[in-house]
């Protein structure tokens, strides 16, 4: 089994979309094989997002990712789980995101877009490592 990094973000938390989003994944038959409900500090978020340092959406990711408690899941299933979870996430503007995805059938606003997936196995690995280390 392959695992990577969810992080159903502040604003899809607020907005009461945790149980949604964790639904998708189970009725793809992936599974939740960890999960924290928590509110993700400064120093963490900008080690999550160190690629887009110097970017001029950083400082605003990191406000957002850090506003209020986000639910940080370990999913994982059979291959290339990033790529399967990152397919079912859709475009980073989810205005761009087809419909089906969770980003184009539950956000409209590319600094609210709902849900972060891993990028690659690289990414996963060195993510589950900052929210879970004793899983890395
Ligand atoms: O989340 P994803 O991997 O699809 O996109 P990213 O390029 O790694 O960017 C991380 C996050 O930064 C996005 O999910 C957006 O919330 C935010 N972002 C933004 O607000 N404005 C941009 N031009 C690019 C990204
Ligand atoms: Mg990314």
């Amino acid at each position: 089994m392959k695992r990577t990094l969810v992080i159903v973000k502040p604003d899809a938390v607020e907005r009461g979309l945790v149980g949604e989003v964790i639904a998708r994944f189970e009725q793809r038959q992936l599974r939740v094989a960890a999960a924290q409900f928590r509110l993700i500090d400064v120093a963490t978020a900008k080690r999550h997002y160190a690629e887009h340092e110097g970017k001029p959406f950083f400082d605003s990711v990191v406000t957002m990712l850090t506003r209020s408690p986000a639910m940080v899941l370990v999913v994982e299933g059979p291959g290339e789980t990033w790529k399967v979870v990152r397919t079912m996430i859709g475009a980073t503007d989810p205005s761009e995101a087809a419909p089906g995805t969770i980003r184009g059938d539950l956000a409209i606003d590319m600094s609210q877009n709902v849900i972060h997936g891993s990028d690659s196995a690289d990414s996963a690995q060195r993510e589950i490592a900052i929210f879970f280390p004793d899983l890395a």
